[in-house]
């Protein structure tokens, strides 16, 4: 069987280092590693839009801010088809027919969106293609053949909802759509990577996020503004890990090397954690060391992301080239649904058949 990987994102703002520990660090080694058939990642205009009706300029405005943010991390469109949601009208086709087959009750036991909702304060108004946009990811997932969707935690509803889908129109109709897998990151703190404050997940609606675009002066006062253990007062007291943002962060981010080059005094987390558990490791050092290792992966990607800003039109010009890859690939499957599902009347006809 082909090996097919599709993940996306919506544009709704730019990237943070929760979108990069938790999706994009591996989707850039999977495109490395080079082990599959096709790769395509997808700017979900069209799902941000469910809950942006009257936002259009700001979804506008972050495709290019997203499209920016993955090439400047390093995806490569010669090797993955970075592409844009709206630009494959296949997919809303495809969302109308498998709107069929899902119930409105298994709709609002989705784990994800009924926190959205409850995020949102949509109350009982909630936008209709709000409530159904896992529909429209289940085509986003099928319209390519997709075997592997590379995605954080939250996102395993979507691809739960998905598998029903693909069994519901598979047998209804015939084996057509090819069931899709999830791929969630192990380490937890990089599945899920909380804010800053420490209150809920990294997201821009909470304000808690630190961007892939932060200047290096915002970086560090982000990182000492993070939440610890409020009870850790002096340095001597005892501290706690547990719901500590510094370590969380520590724990997803630190790196083979990391220790050497900006903390040699500690070989490891380990012995990092236990000082400051026992007592005698003030947050500032440890903070300090966050802030090296962050300072040091953002870096680059903020810099290679300005020289890209400086020509737009070079970046647009490769998502609509694979825009129309895309096309291809979902026409094709709206093609084989429509001809299993027995709606392909032209071709029918075509065909010297008689109704
Ligand atoms: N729901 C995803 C998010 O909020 C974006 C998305 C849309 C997606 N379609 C997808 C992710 C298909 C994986 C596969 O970020």
């Amino acid at each position: 069987m082909e090996k097919i990987i599709l993940t996306g994102d919506r544009p709704t703002g730019k990237l943070h280092i929760g979108h990069y520990i938790g999706s994009i660090s591996s989707r850039i080694k999977l495109q490395n590693e080079g082990d599959f058939d096709k790769m395509y990642i997808m700017i979900a205009d069209a799902q941000a839009l469910t809950d942006n009706a009257g936002n259009v300029q700001k979804v506008r405005d972050n495709i290019l801010n997203v499209a920016l943010d993955y090439l400047a991390c390093g995806l490569d469109p010669q090797k993955c088809c970075l592409f844009i949601q709206s630009e494959v009208p296949a997919l809303t086709e495809m969302t109308f027919y498998f709107s069929n087959l899902v119930t409105l009750s298994r709709l609002k036991r989705n784990p994800t969106v009924k926190e959205e909702i409850k995020l949102r304060g949509f109350e009982e108004s909630i936008p209709v293609g709000f409530l159904t946009y896992p529909i429209s990811q289940a085509a986003d997932i099928t319209a390519f053949g997709t075997t592997i969707v590379p995605v954080g935690e939250d996102q395993k509803p979507m691809v739960e909802q998905t598998r029903e889908i693909v069994k519901a129109f598979n047998s209804t109709y015939g084996q057509v759509l090819t069931m899709p897998e999830a791929v969630i990151p192990k380490i937890k703190s990089q599945a899920r990577l909380v804010g800053i404050d420490g209150k809920g997940k990294m997201s821009k609606s909470l304000g808690n996020c630190i961007y892939l675009s932060d200047e290096p002066e915002v970086i560090k006062q982000k990182v000492m503004s993070i939440y610890t253990d409020p009870d850790h007062i002096k340095v001597s007291d005892p501290g706690k890990i547990e719901g500590n943002v510094a370590f969380e962060y520590l724990d997803a981010f630190v790196k083979e090397d990391s220790f050497e080059k900006f903390l040699p005094e500690y070989k490891n987390m380990d012995e990092l954690k236990s000082h400051y558990k026992r007592g005698g490791l003030g947050d500032v050092k440890v903070k300090m060391f966050l802030n090296n290792i962050l300072q040091e992966l953002i870096a680059p990607i903020r810099e290679k992301r300005k020289a890209l800003a400086e020509h737009p039109e070079k970046v647009y010009e490769i998502l609509f080239r694979c825009c129309d890859e895309a096309n291809l690939a979902a026409n094709a499957t709206l093609a084989k649904m429509k001809k299993a599902m027995g709606i392909n009347y032209r071709e029918y006809f075509a065909g010297g058949n008689k109704f």
